[in-house]
């Protein structure tokens, strides 16, 4: 909960006795601003920039975070880091924030300066991607996606779409772009596809490429791989891409080399994130599948923090609702609306 005036002065008359000089001053300065118009005060450490999916989420949590709703947001870009987002939210906690909101890059690794949080009191809200801690008390809450329904649900629409194209006795051949390793959207994408994987004998992982979730590694590891392996993307039937700037990367790879991909004939594209510009490809016949998952967490982590303003004790996890997308069920006006 927001802190009162009268612990706040406590804690920096401390500050100030312990002597930390002028970083600390600053701190306090824009602590003052907000006591002045009132406003909670909220750290988020936020992973990067790494996708347009990454980009719209840092938006909402700007847009929905902000002095009109009476919050004074301080965000910190750790440019893909896990050491930077630990900086950060050692800073928050210096700072005293009233909550700090994390967007972890993995899963692993933070029961240490999450403990630091908690000993300091400030409540920690994660998004997007989960963590795994030894002790759950380490943070408040979780909201975000359900990445293994999106992985089934990218599996069994590709075990219908291959019945539909009488292919379901062939053999099949995946190639599988991975997002950054250890996160939890990559952890469950690809366990769902394993999982389809050994339930379906037919089908294959013929080759694993690592993009991190950026179009321009996708595009560098699908040049490798076809300048490596001459001939070999003849043979694949479906590209697994575990998000849409991959996608992009690696269809412009291949684009490059003449494959065609969609439609009724091409490989089978298979996406994650459902960005305006996958959807209006996907309209187009040039990707196959759009799975959503949504980056619009700006407004949901708002509420908890009212809630938890009120004195609620919100759900440990939330998960969003998300859909899919094929050139059938897409219409102009869906992608019109799309805001990112
Ligand atoms: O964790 C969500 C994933 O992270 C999105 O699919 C991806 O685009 C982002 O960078």
């Amino acid at each position: 909960m927001k802190k009162s005036i009268f612990k706040r002065c406590i804690l920096r008359g401390i500050a100030l006795a312990l002597g930390l000089a002028l970083m600390l001053l600053c701190s306090c300065s824009s602590v003052t601003e907000s006591e002045e118009k009132d406003l909670i005060v909220v750290g988020f450490s936020q992973v990067g920039s790494e996708s347009s999916w990454r980009v719209a989420n840092s938006e909402s949590m700007k847009q929905a975070l902000c002095e009109k709703e009476g919050v004074e947001l301080i965000f910190d870009d750790a440019k893909q880091k896990q050491e930077n987002q630990y900086k950060a939210i050692r800073n928050f906690i210096q700072q005293q924030v009233d909550y700090i909101v994390l967007a972890p890059i993995t899963e692993t690794g933070w029961d240490d300066v999450l403990a630091e949080a908690k000993e300091a009191g400030i409540p920690v809200i994660i998004v997007d991607r989960q963590v795994d801690v030894e002790d759950d008390s380490l943070y408040t809450t979780w909201v975000g996606s359900d990445f293994l329904q999106e992985g089934k649900t990218a599996t069994q629409w590709l075990k219908q779409e291959l019945t539909d194209r009488g292919m379901n006795e062939e053999q099949v051949n995946i190639l599988h772009v991975r997002g950054t390793d250890g996160a939890t959207s990559q952890i469950f994408r690809t366990k769902a596809l394993q999982d389809a994987v050994k339930e379906n004998n037919n089908w294959s992982i013929v080759s694993v490429l690592d993009g991190e979730y950026t179009e321009a590694l996708a595009y560098e590891a699908t040049k490798s791989f076809l300048s490596n392996n001459p001939g070999a993307i003849e043979g694949i039937d479906v590209i697994y891409s575990e998000n849409d700037n991959m996608t992009f990367g690696v269809l412009r790879a291949l684009e490059e080399e003449g494959i065609k991909c969609g439609g009724e004939e091409g490989i089978i594209i298979i996406s994650f994130d459902a960005v305006k510009s996958a959807l209006e490809r996907c309209y187009d016949g040039e990707i196959s599948l759009c799975v959503e998952c949504n980056p619009l967490h700006g407004p949901r982590v708002a509420n908890l923090i009212r809630s938890l303003e009120s004195g609620n004790k919100p759900r440990k996890k939330s998960y969003v609702n998300e859909t899919y997308f094929t050139a059938e069920t897409l219409s102009e006006e869906i992608i019109e609306e799309r805001t990112y």
